[in-house]
């Protein structure tokens, strides 16, 4: 916290909504390192040791060096059945252990040739392994984590990819759809057809990066994502006042703010006290809600994102407890766990 004042609220414990993570994004250096270990010792792998790869200690990395971290190394480690419930089961294990009781995880869905696994068979492994971690807490009593699954769509995405994503988001299995992947790709047209049949099914939320970057932001991109009628919307760091209008015009629009991440990549200026958080939290047209979007990449779990806009926006207990509680308005996991939420979610 850096002052000697005590923390307004034990961060950790507070039972907290992650709405924006990345599966592989979320995939701890630690747990790479032990997925190493194990290809490396069967003869598995030829790549260097995750731990030089990503030092720990290492989270400055910006819109160019973030994304070829999983097309030239996480996607050639994380590359079979096994490493896939293995990663899957650490992040959960990890996102529980900082008090998350209620996890969207997303992931683009990627054939993994090497183990014979389709794009199907990746959410499929992705799904056994969920179902394998409540299994095991089953007798736990509350609160504890429920996890919901999201599919990304990559800006880069070829329309066959595309639309075999939007074939496998059949609710409840997947409860929404996301559009993700490097703002420097421009925005492909092929993308809006599939986006809006995501609208028509019945019980599948909608999630966006948005306006991440200036090249990604520009008025004819923000008017075709807003044209898709998502549910949510993540990041939205470079929106102008019309903008930002028409969000609070529509009202209930979920945002996904993820502090740390955007400081680290110098997404935004002024540091974590120049966060647009500032801007949006007390705005009552829209739900905030804080995420981490890539834990293992840049460092700061979601307990600590709390502690941040406690210590750099003043937030007390009472504000803490409301902006969490706010959250259960925007998840895609239906009314039952809402209902659960509303039980095990602090009240302020
Ligand atoms: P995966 O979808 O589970 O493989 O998680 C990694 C992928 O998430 C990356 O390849 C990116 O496409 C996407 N991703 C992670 N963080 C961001 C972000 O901040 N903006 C856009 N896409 C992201
Ligand atoms: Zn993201």
């Amino acid at each position: 916290m850096g002052n000697l004042e005590a923390p307004v609220l034990d961060f950790k414990a507070l039972p907290k909504i992650e709405l924006h993570a990345h599966l592989s994004g979320s995939i701890s250096r630690q747990c790479l390192h032990e997925v190493w270990l194990m290809k490396k010792a069967a003869g598995e792998t030829t790549l260097q040791d995750p731990l030089i790869e990503m030092p720990p200690g290492k989270h400055d990395y910006d819109l160019k060096t973030f994304f070829p971290l999983f097309s030239s190394y996480i996607y050639n480690l994380v590359n079979d059945a096994a490493s896939l419930r293995y990663t899957t089961l650490s992040v959960l294990r990890d996102f529980a252990a900082d008090g998350v009781v209620y996890l969207e995880l997303r992931t683009t869905p990627r054939a993994l040739p090497a183990a014979g696994l389709s794009a199907a068979g990746y959410v499929d492994a992705i799904l056994a392994a969920i179902a394998e971690y409540e299994r095991a807490e089953a007798d736990k009593p509350e609160p504890k984590l429920r996890t919901r699954l999201i599919l990304s769509i990559d800006r880069r995405a070829q329309p066959a990819l595309a639309e075999l994503t939007l074939s496998l988001c059949t609710p409840p299995r997947i409860v929404g759809i996301d559009l993700c992947g490097d703002p420097s790709v421009p925005l492909a047209a092929h993308l809006t057809p599939i986006f809006h049949a995501a609208r028509r099914v019945p019980g599948l939320g909608m999630t966006v990066h948005f306006a991440e970057a200036p090249c990604s932001s520009s008025a004819g991109e923000l008017k075709t994502l807003l044209s898709w009628r998502p549910d949510r919307l993540g990041h939205v760091i470079c929106v102008n006042g019309g903008v930002r209008e028409e969000i609070v015009r529509k009202g209930g629009v979920g945002l996904e703010l993820c502090l740390s991440c955007n400081v680290q990549a110098g997404m935004v200026e002024g540091g974590v006290a120049g966060h647009h958080f500032g801007e949006w939290w007390k705005v009552d047209e829209t739900v905030v809600v804080l995420s981490t979007d890539d834990v293992g990449v840049f460092g700061s779990p979601l307990s600590n994102e709390y502690a941040l806009v406690a210590q750099h926006f003043g937030l007390g207990r009472a504000e803490i407890c409301a902006l969490v509680r706010k959250g259960i308005n925007v998840v895609f996991g239906g009314e039952e766990e809402k209902a659960r939420l509303r039980k095990i979610l602090w009240e302020a």
